[in-house]
């Protein structure tokens, strides 16, 4: 038996978000400036939860009445076999970062590629067809694959172990999007690129990147999804070559918006999430 109090409209309301590390999270940062200036009533917390806690601590945030939480790693695939519920955009990335209590359900949600997806249309037209790179093909890769893959774009998946580019292509393609699949290092798609998204890990390493963006066209929109380093070696390369370069400080805050709305069913306060988020990060 499941007992909750279902977060009455009335009551302070709370959110959380749980990973392992936890410690480094600028969520509730980001969400408390969100709740300060709409004048809700409504907490956000962080919680270390090590892997073989994660379904105690799903019925505990239930228990305890949480409206809704968010997942990081490593508990996004993890989480679903305690779920009720997937949204679409979960099922298709096949990964959870947002959680909602709905009427004593658990609702699952993935916010990560529309998130992304969001911060890109402040520099793109997604609506016309447009060339788009995906350097990688792992988790974060994939959740943003699937979200690029209801729009008329036309994606090529570069990563260094084929066989997962050619995965994810086929997936995309499953879900009605375009997408094929190219050998890992330059290339004709260079030159073909209207955006390029790097999502493997090697930019947290600091490390270089292993081939040169020379050839790419100037204006091209450059992304990194991280923002730690700020400016990733690939980025700082892609700079130089004219390309405009955004790093994954937006990913964020979008993700976090688009949770916001999921659990609010309103819109978000933007500016004042973004003021807290890049506060902490200059
Ligand atoms: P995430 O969920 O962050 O995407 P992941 O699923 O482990 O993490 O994927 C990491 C990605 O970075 C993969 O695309 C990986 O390539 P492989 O599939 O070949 O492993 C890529 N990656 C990590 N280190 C790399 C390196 N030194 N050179 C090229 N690709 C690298």
């Amino acid at each position: 038996l499941i007992v909750t109090n279902f977060g009455g409209i009335d009551l302070e309301k709370h959110f959380a978000v749980i990973g392992d590390p936890i410690a480094h999270s600028l969520s509730p940062i980001m969400h408390q400036a969100g709740y300060k200036t709409a004048g809700y009533v409504a907490d956000y917390q962080k919680f270390q939860v090590i892997p073989e806690a994660l379904g105690e601590a799903v019925q505990g945030l239930r228990a305890l009445g949480f409206t809704g939480w968010n997942v990081t790693v490593p508990h996004k695939e993890a989480i679903l076999p305690y779920l009720d519920e997937l949204t679409v955009e979960a099922q298709r990335a096949g990964a959870v970062n947002t959680v909602k209590v709905k009427q004593g359900r658990l609702v699952g949600h993935n916010t990560d590629g529309s998130g992304l997806v969001r911060s890109l249309e402040d520099y793109l037209e997604l609506s016309e067809a447009k060339k788009i790179v995906i350097l990688g093909a792992g988790g974060a890769a994939k959740g943003i694959a699937m979200a690029l893959a209801p729009f008329n774009v036309d994606l090529l998946i570069l990563n260094r172990t084929p066989e997962r580019a050619k995965e994810l292509a086929q997936k995309v393609r499953e879900y009605g999007g375009q997408a094929s699949q190219a050998a890992w290092g330059p290339g004709e798609w260079i030159a073909q690129a209207d955006c390029l998204i790097q999502t493997t890990s090697i930019g947290l390493k600091n490390e270089s990147y292993p081939f040169s963006l020379e050839g790419i066209r100037p204006g091209s929109v450059v992304v990194d999804i991280i923002f730690n380093p700020w400016e990733t070696p690939f980025l700082k390369s892609a700079k130089t070559l004219d390309c405009r370069v955004l790093n994954g400080i937006d990913m964020l805050l979008y993700q976090g918006v688009n949770a916001w709305e999921f659990w609010f069913e309103d819109r978000a306060p933007v500016e004042a999430m973004k003021m807290a988020l890049y506060q902490q990060c200059k």
